[in-house]
């Protein structure tokens, strides 16, 4: 284990009624004026929203809505917010939504607070967010875990790049699994396989093998996998959805990354792979983590000997790898970039340039050239 500082900074609340139960309470003392920040309307349609807001207005809060965030939320989306947000002197911002939404509001919470152009001072004079509004979550889709941390990716379209952004975390989270039903099953599958993704490229990393929390990853791989099995006989089962969301939860809150490197080499291509594409996150992965492992499964055996075996009951590392692909299409999940929903049409051009723009990685088991990534994406075509 290498030295680490560990500190949690979001109250969760979870289970059936959560909000009912615990908003008033989570919110009270952020001050008078809400912003209630959404995305394109499935909370509207399932009835959350009005809940949500009459929970509000009984705790005596002006609500401001913020509507229309989008999946892979944009930079000019978030500048809208805090403009909103500074505007009507928001005191605190509650987001209503899956990753996008969360995210989005993370990073309005820090442009609310400063003139500076935050992508900027972010990416060019690498300064973070001195101080944020507050703000917290309501998740109705899980997956990526985005309420339990401190970073947001956005999308911004003018540079073409989608990349995380340091924020704070929300400083709660209401996981309730009922909210989660009505996002349909391969929604739902999607987010399950960016949570499998997330554990896996936190085992990947090049870190030293005997440690605790590659146990943890581990178990939270089976976990996922079961589940989503179990989602896949029955879209309704809510043990499974509540077990996913705690799975989704538990990979991004920072307990799996203590005391050691990760690798997220797959997430640096899909972020990129989404900038030209506008491609469903977890659907991105899913194409692309099977290619990447056939290139550097001899580069970490040992790892992914143990993968398989504790994953998959696979025999060799190769096997490991080939049963994470079978489970792929047992799912349903696109294996081919044809397969995923693009605003353009993925041609060899646009994989060049996710290639070229991609952040590379160099704590997974080998690090990459830019050609032998154009050659993992062209193996997705
Ligand atoms: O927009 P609405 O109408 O709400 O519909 C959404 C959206 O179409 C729908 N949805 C959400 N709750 C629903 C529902 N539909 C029916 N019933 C409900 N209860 O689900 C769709 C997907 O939502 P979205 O938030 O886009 O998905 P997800 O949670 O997968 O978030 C994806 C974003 O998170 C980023 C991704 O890159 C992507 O931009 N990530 C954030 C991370 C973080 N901050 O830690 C880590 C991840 O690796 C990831 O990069
Ligand atoms: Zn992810």
């Amino acid at each position: 284990m290498q030295k680490f500082v560990y500190e949690y900074a979001t109250k969760v609340y979870f289970g059936e009624g959560a909000a009912k139960e615990h908003l008033a309470e989570a919110v009270s003392g952020f001050g008078e004026r809400v912003m209630l920040a959404f995305g394109g309307g499935s909370v509207k349609k399932n009835g959350i929203y009005d809940e949500v807001k009459k929970i509000l207005d009984e705790a005596g809060k002006k609500v401001i809505d913020f509507p229309g965030i989008m999946s892979n939320p944009t930079y000019a989306k978030v500048q809208e917010g805090a403009a909103l947000a500074k505007k009507e002197k928001v005191d605190f911002i509650l987001a209503v939504g899956g990753g996008s939404v969360i995210d989005c509001c993370k990073i309005v919470a820090a442009q609310a607070k400063t003139e500076k152009d935050l992508w900027e001072m972010e990416m060019k004079e690498h300064q973070f967010p001195a101080e944020v509004l507050p703000m917290g979550a309501v998740v109705t889709a899980s997956g990526t875990g985005a309420e339990m941390n401190g970073g947001a990716v956005i999308t911004n379209e003018e540079k073409i790049i989608k990349a995380g952004m340091a924020a704070s975390a929300p400083r709660f989270a209401i996981l309730d699994p009922v909210y989660t039903s009505s996002v349909p099953r391969m929604q739902v599958l999607s987010g399950a396989f960016d949570t499998l993704s997330h554990a896996m490229e936190t085992y990947l990393g090049n870190s030293d093998e005997d440690n605790v929390s590659d146990d943890v990853a581990l178990a939270v791989m089976r976990n996922t996998v079961a589940n989503m099995r179990r989602l896949l006989k029955n879209k309704d089962d809510l043990q499974a959805r509540g077990n996913l969301m705690w799975d989704s939860a538990m990979a991004e809150n920072g307990i799996l990354k203590v005391g050691r490197l990760t690798d997220f080499q797959a997430h640096q291509l899909e972020h990129q792979l989404g900038a030209y594409t506008d491609c469903n996150h977890g659907q991105g992965l899913a194409v692309i983590h099977p290619a990447y492992y056939r290139h550097i499964v001899k580069d970490a055996e040992g790892k992914f000997r143990r993968f398989g075996r504790e994953v998959f009951g696979a025999d060799t590392p190769e096997t490991g790898v080939e049963a994470l692909a079978d489970f792929i299409k047992e799912c349903g999940l696109p294996t081919k970039m044809g397969e995923l929903k693009s605003k353009v049409e993925i041609t060899p051009e646009i994989l060049r340039n996710v290639a070229d723009t991609c952040n590379v990685i160099k704590c997974n088991p080998r690090e990459l050239s830019r050609d032998e990534i154009y050659d993992i994406l062209m193996e997705c075509m």
